[in-house]
C-alpha cells in the first residue's frame, strides 16, 4: 500500500482527524486504509488527553491502516516524518522519545496513535506546525514551534510520510531513532524521581538510570517530566 492507492478525503475544518476516522469505521463506513487531511480542527487530541492546538498555520492528518503489523509504530511514524522532512526540505528535525519532533527547541509535531477495539486497525495522527502563527501569545510562543517560512507543497510532504510509514511497518525501529533523539544524556523526573536518560531499546522503551546506579525501563512517556529546555 502507498499513498497512491488509499482513499484520501480532505476537510477545511474538523473536530479531530483521529475522531472522525474513529466514528467512520466504528460504522462500517471505512473499511479499508484511509487518510483525512485538514489544515483547521477545533478539538485536536494529544497524548494522554491532552488538547493539541490546531490551527491554520498547520496541517493535521490521520491515516487508518487495517491488518497490518502495527509493533512499535509511534517510533517508526517519528521516523517517517523526521525522514520525510530531511529528504523533501533538507530539514534536520529532533525527536523527543517516544511521539514529538522538535525544531529549533520547540515542538512541532505530535503523534498520536490509537488502536480500535474490535478491529484489527490502527488510527496514526499526526499534526505538523508548518508556518509562523504571528497572533501567538508569548507562552503558547515558547513552547509552539514552527518549520517554515514560506508555503510549501503539503500534499507532497504528507505523500512521502506515508510511504515511509508503509515502507517501516515491518522493519524494525530505525537506528536514527535513537541516534536523532533529544532525551539521551538528559535528565528527567518520573513520579517525582530523577533519572538520566541512558538508551533507548530496540522495542522504543527508555532505559533510566536512577541515583543510585539502577536502571528502569519507561513503555511510556506518561508521567514522566523532562525540563522545558529538554
Ligand atoms: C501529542 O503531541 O500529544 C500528539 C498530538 C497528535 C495530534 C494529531 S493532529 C491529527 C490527529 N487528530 C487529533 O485529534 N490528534 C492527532
Amino acid at each position: 500500500m502507498n499513498f497512491n492507492n488509499i482513499k484520501i478525503k480532505f476537510l477545511n475544518e474538523i473536530d479531530s482527524t483521529n475522531d472522525y476516522l474513529k466514528i467512520n469505521i466504528k460504522d462500517k463506513k471505512i473499511i479499508d486504509d484511509y487518510l483525512v487531511i485538514t489544515n483547521k480542527q477545533t478539538n485536536g487530541r494529544g497524548a494522554n488527553g491532552r488538547n493539541f492546538f490546531s490551527d491554520e498555520n498547520g496541517v493535521y492528518f490521520s491515516l487508518a491502516i487495517f491488518n497490518k503489523n502495527f509493533f512499535n509504530i509511534t517510533p517508526k511514524v517519528a521516523v517517517s516524518v523526521y525522514l520525510a522532512i530531511k529528504n523533501t526540505f533538507n530539514i534536520e528535525l529532533e525527536i523527543k522519545w517516544i511521539n514529538d519532533l522538535y525544531y529549533k527547541n520547540k515542538k512541532v509535531v505530535g503523534i498520536l496513535c490509537e488502536r480500535l477495539l474490535n478491529e484489527n486497525c490502527i488510527i496514526i495522527g499526526i499534526g505538523i506546525d508548518l508556518y509562523k502563527n504571528n497572533s501567538l501569545s508569548k507562552d503558547m510562543e515558547n513552547i509552539i514551534g514552527y518549520i517554515f517560512d514560506k508555503k510549501i507543497d503539503e500534499n507532497t510532504l504528507i505523500r512521502n510520510i506515508v510511504d515511509n510509514i508503509y515502507n517501516l511497518l515491518d522493519s524494525q525501529i530505525p537506528d536514527i531513532y535513537i541516534k536523532k533523539n533529544r532525551i539521551l544524556n538528559k535528565d528527567f523526573f518520573y513520579k517525582g524521581k530523577k533519572f538520566l536518560a541512558i538508551n533507548i531499546d530496540k522495542n522504543g522503551n527508555l532505559i533510566g538510570r536512577d541515583e543510585f546506579g539502577f536502571e528502569n525501563v519507561f513503555f511510556s512517556s506518561k508521567d514522566i517530566i523532562f525540563n522545558v529546555t529538554n
